[in-house]
């Protein structure tokens, strides 16, 4: 028997069962007209984040930061970036979320800081700093005519290499992110004792309830950092995830930090704290449940990206942009092997199909034109709460917000990996290496870019939709009028009104919605998508259109509907973007 196997099967905690609400602080609400939402702006709607019917609030990165990568670079751990508020706001929202039983995650991003962080700071400052081993310098290499070259060919996660010359003390820093966000290096014992003070204990101590943990499985560096190899030839940096994804002490590490700190730890109503890994490049269920099984201590569940990769070229090369068309049957197999890789062992996983790196669900999976955008709101809603896992919703998805106007330029996406891959299609369009690469990139970019998610959330029909009265840091999308909060507030057959119940539903079953088996149906069929739920003798078949047609269904004449999508149905058929749920036993 493997050693994650469980007996229990799926022991019950509080966090499996708990919808998870991701709150993007920069887009969420602007309190005093500067164009960026804050902390104070959460505060004045968590009424509403409490309506919607989520246990856990999820906040992306507050801390003070230059912004480069919104906030995932950190300049420091200690304190809150200005414009959002301040530690004591933070601390008012904890509370808050308590007052109304909810619990309060941060983001935790510490496989590199910003080169504004004061540990940076000192690290750069010379060669016999304290802290100069606290980052990975390295020496340059030098070609056949004597041309300065970085120590690795590596390229970075937003286009361009891993590696920057400090002129300072003449060597280069490695970055798998942009330029201003340096590693740290966590073989160093006194960088991973500071980051678990700063970055972990000091919130824990005020009362947080766990963490999102970022780029969780990139700590643990292959060492020593040698070339990866040449994958592609047109280019003088490679594709190098092997280097740092799944490294070689990346499951010491990670045990390091629940034994020494985590566990340390309990949620405001006593429960052990709550931890979700950001978990890229693991693409097989074997070397995934190490990170998530409960005899390992490591993480409770960790995101799993096929789902957000569909379409696109692997993360970390230069075609992550350039649009592949997938079917159907593609996404269903995804589903079905991230559904069923816990079964029959003690690990979790989480359901999601937006958050802040990516295009808006109704947009990427559904159709967002105007007639089926509501309709493919509410069938993605039923898909995602017939899955088995912790349910995630990223800000806007309850209210079925969608991808940015095509109409809209190029200057309108601000977030730096967009920008980057769109300066490098433009390069090498116009120096012919790629003549069509403009076209390709800027047609995936307008379905996939992370800028999408990041566009103000829609409160109501006033000017920004309501999100602020000065000029937002991203320009609020033009259907405003048409999709916001506060008219689907008062319309019992809104999206918004749609999600509430279908929350409350999951809770209601959650037997066979969080913690049953899976089971894909017709995997070949190009235009629904049918899964069969059960949960000892309870059975629930879930059935999707996909599509802008009809469907015929059958195998559900013995069952009772629980829910569709639709008011009208039709016995038999599927409407275009219908999802319906029945079951096979008494409520
Ligand atoms: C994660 C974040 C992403 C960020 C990156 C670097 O992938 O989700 O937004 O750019 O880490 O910290
Ligand atoms: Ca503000």
């Amino acid at each position: 028997m493997s050693p994650h196997a469980d007996p229990l099967h799926h022991k019950r905690v509080w966090w499996k069962e708990a919808t998870f609400y991701q709150i993007y602080p920069a887009s969420f609400k602007d309190s005093n007209g500067d164009g960026w939402g804050d902390i104070p702006g959460i505060l004045q709607k968590i009424d509403y984040i409490a309506s919607i019917g989520v246990d856990v609030v999820w906040l992306s990165p507050m801390f003070d930061s230059p912004q480069i990568d919104m906030g995932y670079d950190v300049s420091d751990y200690e304190a809150v970036y200005a414009p959002y508020g301040c530690v004591e706001d933070v601390e008012k929202l904890i509370e808050a979320c308590h007052k109304n039983h909810m619990k309060l995650i941060l983001d935790l991003v510490i496989n590199h800081t910003s080169d504004q962080h004061a540990w940076f700071k000192e690290s750069r400052g010379s060669k016999d700093n304290p802290k100069r081993d606290w980052y990975f310098w390295r020496p340059a290499r030098y070609d056949k005519q004597g041309n300065r070259m970085p120590p690795t060919n590596y390229r970075s996660y937003f286009a361009g290499g891993t590696w920057t010359w400090d002129e300072h003390t003449q060597e280069y820093y490695l970055h798998l992110y942009d330029t201003t966000q340096p590693d740290l290096n966590w073989e160093n014992e006194d960088c991973r004792q500071a980051i678990y003070n700063s970055a972990m204990r000091f919130w824990l101590d005020k009362g947080i309830d766990g963490f999102r943990i970022d780029t969780v499985n990139k700590y643990s560096k292959v060492l020593p950092l040698i070339d990866a190899p040449v994958t592609d030839p047109t280019n003088d940096i490679q594709p190098a995830a092997q280097m740092w994804c799944n490294g070689p002490r990346i499951h010491e590490f990670i045990k390091e930090i629940n034994r020494d700190v985590l566990s340390k730890y309990r949620t405001y109503d006593g429960q052990p704290v709550v931890t979700v890994g950001e978990l890229s490049l693991c693409s097989d269920a074997e070397s995934v449940i190490p990170y998530v099984s409960a005899l390992e201590k490591e993480l409770d569940m960790v995101f799993q990206f096929d789902i957000t990769h569909l379409g696109q070229g692997p993360p970390g090369c230069n075609d992550k942009y350039d649009f592949a068309e997938w079917k159907l049957p593609e996404m269903k197999r995804i589903v079905e092997k991230w559904q069923c890789f816990i079964e029959g062992t003690d690990a979790w996983t989480t359901v999601f199909n937006e958050n802040h790196d990516n295009g808006r669900s109704i947009s990427r999976y559904a159709n967002d034109a105007p007639e089926w955008r509501e309709k493919s709101a509410k069938m993605l809603a039923i898909w995602l709460i017939g899955q088995t896992g912790s349910l995630f919703l990223y800000q806007g998805q309850e209210i079925g917000m969608i991808n940015i106007p095509k109409e809209w330029g190029m200057e309108e996406y601000k977030d730096v990996e967009s920008q980057n891959y769109w300066a490098e299609a433009v390069r090498l369009a116009e120096d012919g290496t790629d003549p069509t690469r403009k076209e390709r990139i800027g047609y995936g970019l307008q379905l996939m870019a992370r800028d999408h998610s990041r566009l103000p959330f829609q409160w109501d029909g006033s000017i920004n939709g309501g999100f602020s009265t000065g000029k937002p840091w991203m320009r609020a999308h033009d259907n405003y009028k048409s999709i916001n909060a506060a008219s689907q507030e008062k319309d019992a057959d809104s999206v918004l009104s749609f999600y509430k119940r279908m929350l409350r539903l999951r809770k209601e079953h959650k037997d066979i919605f969080v913690y049953g088996t899976f089971e894909l149906l017709d995997p070949d069929n190009l235009n629904t998508f049918v899964f069969r739920k059960r949960y000892q003798e309870k059975t629930a078949l879930v059935v999707l259109n996909f599509t802008t047609t009809p469907q015929l269904m059958s195998g559900t004449e013995e069952m009772k509907l629980l829910v569709s999508s639709q008011s009208k149905k039709i016995p038999g058929t599927l409407q275009p973007f219908e999802g319906r749920i029945y079951i096979n036993y008494e409520v």
